[in-house]
């Protein structure tokens, strides 16, 4: 079986409008919705006001367009498949000049959102100058030949680093190559730059349409400074036991011998492991069983041992994540960042389960 991941959507939704501040978003969806499954989240965040997302996958990119026959739909990496972006009316990324040139006649009629490296650095211009080169040449081509140069955009990659002042200068370098930008007088549909940590820090940046938001939309924190009560965690995941064994004293279990209780010990043989996505750092904190803590002493692929005492049964259930286990808290810990414990989390194995679904089926 390998565990269940539980949803409460109600929650889900009201955490995700809590989150845009009323602001309008671009909420990215990538790699499953974090895991929350990709049409769950999108149809949720439909419901909580969203009608614009983010992905690098035209695979969900095409599953969102056929949810959402209006939504802006922003493909983030660097795409060659122009038929696809237009047939789907999907956003692209223009991520340099020499792609600009390369692909000018095929961005014919697509709507590309040109993407500042900044300090983050993983694509994008290098400077305004290459923006309004680009800005310039498409202008002065013939009107049926046009790009629609609808926005203009960067990722911070220190926004939730506290201790660092490198987002301060990536902030800094983003705005004036925006007001270098602006001043061609070009009008931009979609100006959007900040993720969570971002907006949590500065609110919506003057000049900005969007935010592109992630893992707030989640309901987990940014950073741990922020209060847990503004960031609710609508999902759980728990497991069950398929095995109640009462180990004496120096009796080892699990592979190598990996457990060795020095008394006897009644453990847990709990149905979920790392081949669902219980990260070993995750391992070597507790979980929950009836609202008490427990030590998890073996991570195996699709098993976990957990040491208990005569309190628990075979019927109770034994939570990994949840409200009072939060992923946030965990990313404190020093497990992960909190999209590393979402991202690891295989959709595949797990059951799905969607509480307070007020959605009618036909
Ligand atoms: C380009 C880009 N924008 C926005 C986000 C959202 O960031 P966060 O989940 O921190 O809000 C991500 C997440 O990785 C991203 O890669």
């Amino acid at each position: 079986m390998g565990g269940t991941l539980i949803i409460d959507r109600a929650q889900f939704i009201q955490t995700a409008k809590a989150s845009t501040g009323g602001e309008d978003v671009i909420a990215v969806v990538k790699n499953n919705a974090y895991n929350h499954g990709l049409e769950f989240s999108v149809s949720a965040f439909l419901e909580a006001g969203i009608h614009s997302f983010a992905t690098t996958s035209m695979d969900e990119a095409r599953t969102i367009r056929e949810m959402a026959p209006d939504a802006m739909i922003f493909l983030m990496n660097p795409t060659y498949d122009f038929e696809s972006v237009r047939s789907n009316d999907f956003h692209i990324t223009l991520p340099s000049l020499e792609y600009y040139y390369k692909y000018r006649e095929e961005l014919t009629g697509i709507s590309v959102h040109l993407e500042y490296a900044g300090l983050f650095n993983r694509s994008g211009f290098e400077d305004a100058s290459e923006m309004v080169e680009v800005i310039n040449d498409n202008c002065a081509l013939p009107p049926y030949n046009r790009a629609d140069m609808a926005g203009v955009w960067t990722h911070f990659g220190y926004a939730d680093e506290l201790d660092m002042e490198e987002y301060e200068v990536e902030r800094k370098m983003w705005l004036d190559l925006l007001s270098e930008v602006m001043a061609t007088g070009r009008h931009f549909k979609y100006i959007h730059a900040q993720n969570s940590a971002s907006f949590a820090r500065d609110g919506l940046l003057g000049g900005h349409t969007h935010l592109r938001l992630g893992i707030a939309l989640y309901g987990s924190r940014p950073y741990a400074s922020l209060p847990a009560s503004d960031y609710v965690q609508s999902m759980t995941l728990k497991a069950s036991i398929v095995q109640l064994r009462n180990l004496s004293a120096s009796q080892k279990c699990g592979y190598g011998g990996s457990y060795c209780p020095e008394r006897d010990t009644m453990i847990a043989v709990v149905d979920i492991g790392y081949g669902d996505g219980i990260l070993r750092k995750r391992a070597a904190f507790d979980c929950l069983i009836n609202g008490r803590r427990y030590p998890i002493k073996a991570l195996m692929m699709s098993h976990m041992i957990v040491e208990v005492d005569d309190e628990v049964t075979m019927e109770d259930e034994v939570i990994l994540y949840g409200s009072d286990l939060r992923i946030d808290k965990f990313t404190a810990l020093g497990v992960g960042a909190n999209s590393e414990q979402l991202g690891a989390l295989n959709y595949n194995s797990l059951k799905k389960v969607i509480l307070n679904d007020t959605r009618i089926y036909q």
